[in-house]
Protein backbone atom coordinates (compact mmCIF):
# COMPACT_ATOMS: atom_id res chain seq x y z
CA UNK A 1 0.00 0.00 0.00
CA UNK A 2 1.37 3.49 -0.76
CA UNK A 3 0.73 6.58 1.57
CA UNK A 4 0.50 10.10 0.10
CA UNK A 5 3.01 11.88 2.07
CA UNK A 6 1.06 15.03 4.10
CA UNK A 7 0.65 18.27 2.43
CA UNK A 8 3.14 20.96 4.09
CA UNK A 9 2.57 24.85 3.86
CA UNK A 10 4.90 25.17 1.36
CA UNK A 11 3.07 23.49 -1.06
CA UNK A 12 -0.48 25.25 -0.90
CA UNK A 13 1.89 28.41 -2.25
CA UNK A 14 2.28 28.76 -6.14
CA UNK A 15 5.18 31.18 -7.62
CA UNK A 16 4.43 33.29 -10.44
CA UNK A 17 7.63 34.98 -12.76
CA UNK A 18 7.79 38.23 -13.81
CA UNK A 19 5.34 39.96 -10.99
CA UNK A 20 5.10 42.37 -11.02
CA UNK A 21 8.33 43.21 -12.49
CA UNK A 22 10.40 41.22 -14.74
CA UNK A 23 12.63 38.96 -13.38
CA UNK A 24 10.60 38.66 -10.02
CA UNK A 25 9.73 35.05 -8.77
CA UNK A 26 6.29 36.03 -7.01
CA UNK A 27 5.90 33.73 -3.94
CA UNK A 28 1.52 33.89 -3.92
CA UNK A 29 -0.14 33.29 -0.87
CA UNK A 30 -3.34 33.26 -2.08
CA UNK A 31 -3.54 29.72 -2.74
CA UNK A 32 -2.03 28.73 0.85
CA UNK A 33 -4.97 31.04 2.15
CA UNK A 34 -7.71 29.90 0.03
CA UNK A 35 -7.24 26.34 1.55
CA UNK A 36 -8.94 25.57 4.93
CA UNK A 37 -6.40 23.13 6.22
CA UNK A 38 -3.01 24.90 4.61
CA UNK A 39 -4.55 28.11 6.36
CA UNK A 40 -5.03 26.29 9.41
CA UNK A 41 -1.67 24.83 9.00
CA UNK A 42 -0.11 28.14 8.32
CA UNK A 43 -1.77 30.00 11.46
CA UNK A 44 -0.97 27.16 13.48
CA UNK A 45 2.87 26.77 12.74
CA UNK A 46 3.05 30.67 13.40
CA UNK A 47 1.75 30.76 16.35
CA UNK A 48 3.45 27.60 17.87
CA UNK A 49 7.11 28.96 18.01
CA UNK A 50 5.79 31.44 20.32
CA UNK A 51 3.86 29.31 23.17
CA UNK A 52 4.53 30.51 26.23
CA UNK A 53 5.48 34.16 25.96
CA UNK A 54 3.33 37.12 26.86
CA UNK A 55 2.01 38.71 24.29
CA UNK A 56 -0.18 42.06 24.07
CA UNK A 57 -0.77 42.79 20.82
CA UNK A 58 -0.24 41.39 16.94
CA UNK A 59 0.97 43.40 14.51
CA UNK A 60 0.33 42.93 10.64
CA UNK A 61 2.02 44.49 8.15
CA UNK A 62 0.18 45.50 5.07
CA UNK A 63 -1.41 43.30 3.46
CA UNK A 64 -1.10 39.89 3.33
CA UNK A 65 0.34 40.44 6.97
CA UNK A 66 -3.60 41.79 7.64
CA UNK A 67 -4.95 38.40 7.02
CA UNK A 68 -2.48 36.31 8.89
CA UNK A 69 -2.48 38.53 11.90
CA UNK A 70 -6.00 38.91 12.16
CA UNK A 71 -6.15 35.09 11.89
CA UNK A 72 -3.21 34.62 14.72
CA UNK A 73 -4.72 37.63 16.90
CA UNK A 74 -8.03 35.64 16.93
CA UNK A 75 -6.38 32.40 18.20
CA UNK A 76 -4.12 34.19 20.94
CA UNK A 77 -7.54 36.15 21.88
CA UNK A 78 -5.52 39.54 21.64
CA UNK A 79 -5.88 42.68 19.94
CA UNK A 80 -4.69 43.04 16.54
CA UNK A 81 -2.69 46.50 14.91
CA UNK A 82 -2.00 47.39 11.38
CA UNK A 83 0.96 49.09 9.94
CA UNK A 84 0.30 50.49 6.54
CA UNK A 85 1.59 52.33 4.07
CA UNK A 86 1.53 56.13 3.47
CA UNK A 87 -1.94 57.72 3.90
CA UNK A 88 -4.66 54.86 4.76
CA UNK A 89 -4.36 55.46 8.23
CA UNK A 90 -6.55 57.78 9.67
CA UNK A 91 -5.50 59.13 12.57
CA UNK A 92 -2.19 60.26 13.93
CA UNK A 93 0.54 58.44 12.38
CA UNK A 94 4.45 58.15 13.08
CA UNK A 95 5.79 56.93 9.72
CA UNK A 96 9.14 55.23 8.39
CA UNK A 97 10.70 55.43 4.88
CA UNK A 98 12.00 51.58 3.90
CA UNK A 99 13.72 49.70 0.65
CA UNK A 100 11.51 46.89 -0.89
CA UNK A 101 13.05 43.82 -3.26
CA UNK A 102 11.39 46.29 -5.94
CA UNK A 103 11.18 49.63 -4.73
CA UNK A 104 10.88 52.25 -2.04
CA UNK A 105 7.65 53.00 0.28
CA UNK A 106 6.64 54.59 3.79
CA UNK A 107 4.98 52.69 6.28
CA UNK A 108 3.20 54.20 9.47
CA UNK A 109 1.04 53.11 12.63
CA UNK A 110 -0.79 55.00 14.52
CA UNK A 111 1.11 57.01 17.51
CA UNK A 112 -1.56 55.52 20.13
CA UNK A 113 -1.70 51.56 18.65
CA UNK A 114 0.95 50.15 21.63
CA UNK A 115 1.60 51.34 24.88
CA UNK A 116 5.32 51.70 26.39
CA UNK A 117 5.93 48.59 27.19
CA UNK A 118 3.30 46.21 25.50
CA UNK A 119 4.56 43.06 23.98
CA UNK A 120 3.76 42.12 20.45
CA UNK A 121 4.35 39.54 17.21
CA UNK A 122 4.89 40.71 13.95
CA UNK A 123 3.57 39.04 11.33
CA UNK A 124 3.57 38.64 7.42
CA UNK A 125 3.55 36.68 5.06
CA UNK A 126 7.14 37.20 3.08
CA UNK A 127 10.46 37.96 4.22
CA UNK A 128 13.04 38.79 1.44
CA UNK A 129 15.07 42.05 2.05
CA UNK A 130 13.54 42.15 5.57
CA UNK A 131 13.02 45.97 4.77
CA UNK A 132 9.41 45.89 5.16
CA UNK A 133 9.65 44.10 8.97
CA UNK A 134 12.80 46.59 9.57
CA UNK A 135 10.15 49.65 9.15
CA UNK A 136 7.74 48.12 11.30
CA UNK A 137 10.06 47.21 13.91
CA UNK A 138 11.51 50.39 14.40
CA UNK A 139 7.89 51.95 14.77
CA UNK A 140 6.91 49.88 17.31
CA UNK A 141 10.38 50.56 19.15
CA UNK A 142 9.71 54.36 18.68
CA UNK A 143 6.38 53.83 20.41
CA UNK A 144 8.05 51.85 23.13
CA UNK A 145 6.98 48.49 22.38
CA UNK A 146 8.59 45.16 23.04
CA UNK A 147 9.02 42.95 19.88
CA UNK A 148 8.33 39.05 21.07
CA UNK A 149 9.15 37.80 17.72
CA UNK A 150 8.86 38.32 13.72
CA UNK A 151 6.57 35.10 12.09
CA UNK A 152 6.65 34.93 8.52
CA UNK A 153 5.28 31.99 6.15
CA UNK A 154 8.03 32.24 3.42
CA UNK A 155 11.87 33.35 3.65
CA UNK A 156 13.40 34.44 0.64
CA UNK A 157 16.76 33.45 2.19
CA UNK A 158 18.93 34.68 -0.75
CA UNK A 159 17.89 38.23 0.16
CA UNK A 160 19.37 38.43 3.56
CA UNK A 161 16.02 39.62 5.50
CA UNK A 162 16.93 37.00 8.90
CA UNK A 163 20.21 38.06 8.72
CA UNK A 164 19.24 41.67 8.85
CA UNK A 165 16.85 41.42 11.67
CA UNK A 166 18.85 38.79 13.96
CA UNK A 167 21.25 41.85 13.52
CA UNK A 168 18.82 44.02 15.10
CA UNK A 169 18.33 41.47 18.26
CA UNK A 170 14.75 40.43 16.39
CA UNK A 171 13.94 36.65 16.61
CA UNK A 172 12.63 35.08 13.54
CA UNK A 173 10.46 32.05 12.60
CA UNK A 174 9.64 31.36 8.91
CA UNK A 175 7.77 28.15 8.07
CA UNK A 176 9.73 27.54 4.62
CA UNK A 177 11.64 28.73 2.11
C1 LIG B 1 5.68 42.08 0.23
C2 LIG B 1 5.48 41.09 1.35
C3 LIG B 1 6.20 41.75 2.49
C4 LIG B 1 7.35 42.46 1.80
C5 LIG B 1 8.61 41.70 2.00
O1 LIG B 1 4.77 43.11 0.36
O2 LIG B 1 4.11 40.87 1.62
O3 LIG B 1 5.37 42.67 3.18
O4 LIG B 1 7.02 42.52 0.41
O5 LIG B 1 9.69 42.32 1.36
P1 LIG B 1 10.99 42.84 2.14
O6 LIG B 1 11.36 41.81 3.14
O7 LIG B 1 12.00 43.00 1.05
O8 LIG B 1 10.64 44.14 2.76
P2 LIG B 1 4.66 44.23 -0.74
O9 LIG B 1 5.65 45.30 -0.48
O10 LIG B 1 4.66 43.58 -2.09
O11 LIG B 1 3.26 44.94 -0.42
P3 LIG B 1 1.75 44.43 -0.45
O12 LIG B 1 1.65 43.31 0.56
O13 LIG B 1 0.98 45.63 -0.01
O14 LIG B 1 1.45 43.98 -1.85
N1 LIG C 1 7.81 40.68 -1.66
C1 LIG C 1 9.08 40.93 -2.00
N2 LIG C 1 9.54 39.95 -2.81
C2 LIG C 1 8.52 39.09 -2.98
C3 LIG C 1 8.38 37.89 -3.69
N3 LIG C 1 9.38 37.39 -4.39
N4 LIG C 1 7.20 37.24 -3.64
C4 LIG C 1 6.19 37.76 -2.94
N5 LIG C 1 6.25 38.90 -2.24
C5 LIG C 1 7.41 39.55 -2.27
Amino acid sequence: MTTTPRKTVKDYIRTIADFPKEGILFRDVTTLFADAKGFRMAIDEMVQPWAGEPIDKVIGLEARGFILGGAIAHQLSKGFVPIRKKGKLPGATISQSYKLEYGEAIMEIHDDAIRPGERVLIVDDLLATGGTCQAGAQLVRRLGGEIVGCSFVVDLPELGGRTLLETQGLDVNVLCA
